[in-house]
């Protein structure tokens, strides 16, 4: 037996408990079948935070998210919190891990596996074949701009402000990442803001070219203002490569990536800290999807953002490649034998809840060790 490392499970709101359950299998898996142990800790973020400890996030749970070497989490929100300010909504607990483990580099792929070419509203030959790496920065921006607020004007008006602030550095470390990654596939940065009209996206757009003459020239760098970015993806996604862009554009260009391929409940995401003298990074694993509360307790979810952003992890935080190949192998293969959750149910094929969902995945991992 080996200790690959130790993690943060947190589960969260809505369908969060029953898409970390299968997660949780996984891990069983790996201890069983490959003799990977990981120190296994579990904690409580957003809304169920809020009803056992009145805060969306607690110190302590801060503390030993700072101090694992990944976190996951599912999900957060839901309804019954939406009344809350906005520093105690259950979103605010995320917030505050992507901010205090200074996450300033969220990885969202877009990939469309063969098997569900036709599951995407678009026509099957604009999106097979898509594979996409959306860099979006995560601490900055209007996210976590000053001031920010709702005040009442002398006249009985009540103002609303945010503020979009982006620094040299944040924006340097951000598209850093984004070059190193395209080096790693198709060698392309697509920066995406809105320099025609925010001097934060001007400066946005100069950054990124000092940066790629001064220390990434090898890799091509295009420009794109985000709403053509936006329209662009609908048209023609497979012109990407690596898209950068900030915060809010990223929260926005990455949910409308997610649905070229088929279903939201299927993409992950890893969010990424600066590396340390050891080149660990700090981590944080999630599925793009939310709490979908509508559907929530249900075993209907699909678990397979959540089971990839646990490959992410083995990936990025262990560097278990071949156990990583081995899981997100195992999803595609099951998706071709025609196995569906509802979001991705199609005519023909056979509808499956969450947990055999997660069953036919183990017993594909199972087949491809064996074979
Ligand atoms: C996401 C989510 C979050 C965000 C919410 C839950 C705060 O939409 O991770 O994309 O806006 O960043
Ligand atoms: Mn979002």
């Amino acid at each position: 037996m080996s200790v690959a490392g130790s993690l943060l499970l947190l589960p969260g709101d809505g369908i969060g408990p029953e898409v970390m359950r299968q997660v949780r299998r996984v891990i069983e898996w790996l201890g069983k079948r490959r003799g990977i142990e990981f120190k296994v800790e579990e904690g409580l973020v957003g809304g169920c935070s809020i009803d056992a400890h009145g805060v969306p996030l607690t110190d302590e749970t801060m503390a030993r998210a700072l101090a694992v070497d990944a976190v996951l989490l599912a999900a957060v929100g839901g309804p019954k919190w939406d009344a809350l300010g906005f520093d105690k909504r259950p979103e605010a607990g995320l917030l505050r891990l992507r901010k205090e483990m200074e996450l300033f580099a969220n990885l969202r792929p877009a990939t469309v596996f063969d098997a569900l070419v036709d599951a995407s509203t678009l026509k099957p030959e604009v999106v097979r074949g898509l594979d996409i790496m959306i860099v979006r920065e995560l601490t900055g921006g209007v996210y976590f701009g000053e001031p920010r607020g709702i005040s009442t004007l002398p006249n009985g008006e009540r103002r609303g402000i945010n503020t979009q602030i982006y620094d040299t550095h944040e924006i340097h470390r951000v598209a850093r990442i984004a070059f190193e990654l395209a080096r790693k596939r198709g060698n392309t940065v697509c920066s995406v803001e809105k320099g025609n009209v925010m001097e934060s996206g001007l400066l946005w757009r100069q950054e990124v070219i000092a940066l790629h003459k001064a220390e990434y020239a090898d890799v091509t760098l295009t420009h794109m203002l985000a709403d053509a970015c936006s329209m662009q993806l609908v048209r023609n996604p497979k012109q990407f490569d690596v898209i950068v862009t900030d915060n809010l554009f990223g929260d926005m260009l990455s949910d409308e990536a997610a649905m070229l391929t088929g279903s939201i409940g299927m993409l992950p995401s890893a969010s990424l800290g600066a590396a340390d003298a050891q080149g660990k990074r700090k981590a944080l694993y999630e599925p793009v999807h939310g709490s979908a509360p509508d559907i929530a307790g249900r075993d209907i979810a699909n678990p397979i953002a959540m089971m990839l952003s646990f490959a992410m992890a083995l990936r990025w935080s262990f560097d278990l490649q071949t156990e990583a190949e081995l899981l997100e192998q195992a999803v595609e293969n099951v998706l071709k034998t025609g196995m569906r959750t509802g979001d991705i149910m199609q005519p023909g094929m056979a509808k499956c809840s969450t947990s055999v969902m997660a069953d036919t995945i183990l017993r594909e991992m199972d087949k491809l060790v064996a074979a």
